[in-house]
């Protein structure tokens, strides 16, 4: 099984990226980090908490990241898109968590579980990407044990945040940066181009709802949410964005991805937290002799939709 960690902020979507995790035999969830995102991080801990005992598994060791990003100083919400608690409202209706959070923190959850792996770990960040950042600049040597970092985030040609830019990147554009252009660290990037071509209907939630206890709970997380998509995008569904990100978590080549220079727009202008994906060829970007190679990012790009829905759904 794929030895995994998710750092989170739960989060709609994130809850069921987390039950996939947590639910699946192929993989060995080693822990949950949670930062700030969605909500504020205390709410985003506990939420983390209350999935993973929705799912029976008070096993996972949960601990708390960052609060707020590197550099700017107020830390993004979306509260208006999935609800004042993260959960549509509803996160009281899950089961009160039996377990603490890990007394060290994200960090010294990820350096002890990282250090104690025989195998490379994969890390799944379905949030800001705060708490990576901060590990690969403090622990470099660390590094090595990361066979892979599948996050969600980014667009290739749009946003949400803003026209420019996606959620999780425009929370935190330094963090995210230093993980997917200044380290080199294998990055898979899920961005909003592909996980909206993924999105699910009332009736897949349905589906879900009568397939068991845990689908029907997680069913009732996603008022606020469904309510979200329905004034944006005037539809009656959800992109279960992290969801699509963690299948390739757990499964490796679920998604197709293509390698391509990634940059991301750190400045305080109107692209800031915009992913430049680099479509052109080679001979395109003019890396003449001497020129440093660009960072390569896998970006995901298509997948078998019908496919991923089962999949999800179990
Ligand atoms: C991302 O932003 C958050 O609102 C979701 O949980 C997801 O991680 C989508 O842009
Ligand atoms: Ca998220």
């Amino acid at each position: 099984p794929v030895k995994l960690i998710i750092d989170t902020d739960p989060g709609v979507d994130d809850a069921f990226a987390i039950s996939l995790a947590a639910l699946s035999e192929d993989v060995e969830l080693l822990g949950v980090t949670s930062v700030f995102g969605n909500v504020g991080l205390e709410a985003t801990t506990r939420n983390a908490l209350r999935v993973l005992e929705l799912c029976g598994r008070s096993d996972v060791p949960v601990a708390a990241g960052a609060a707020r990003p590197l550099v700017h100083p107020q830390p993004a919400r979306a509260g208006h898109v999935h609800g004042s608690d993260g959960l549509s409202g509803r996160s009281a209706a899950l089961p009160e968590p039996r377990r603490e959070i890990e007394p060290g923190g994200a960090i010294g959850l990820f350096v002890s579980l990282l250090e104690a792996a025989d195998e490379p770990v994969t890390i799944a960040p379905i949030g800001p990407l705060t708490n990576i950042a901060v590990l690969l600049a403090a622990y470099p040597r660390l590094k090595e044990k990361i066979g892979r970092i599948v996050l969600m985030g980014g667009g290739v040609n749009r946003g949400n945040s803003t026209s420019a830019a996606e959620f999780n990147i425009w929370s935190d554009p330094e963090a995210a940066r230093r993980v997917l252009v200044e380290e080199d660290v294998p990055c898979v990037m899920v961005p909003l181009d592909l996980t909206h071509q993924c999105a699910v209907d009332t009736a897949w939630l349905a589906k879900l709802a009568a397939a068991s206890p845990i689908g029907a709970a997680l069913d009732a997380l996603t008022p606020d949410y469904l309510a979200s998509y329905r004034r944006s995008l005037g539809w009656d569904g959800i992109v279960l964005h992290d969801a699509v990100a963690v299948a390739e978590a757990i499964s490796p080549g679920i998604l197709r991805t293509e390698p391509h220079p990634v940059e991301v727009d750190c400045s305080f202008g109107p692209g800031r937290g915009a992913t430049l994906v680099d479509q052109r060829r080679p001979e395109m970007r003019g890396e003449g002799e001497g020129a440093v190679a660009p960072s390569t990012v896998q970006v995901a790009v298509a997948t078998d939709v019908d496919g991923l829905g089962e999949f999800v759904l179990g």
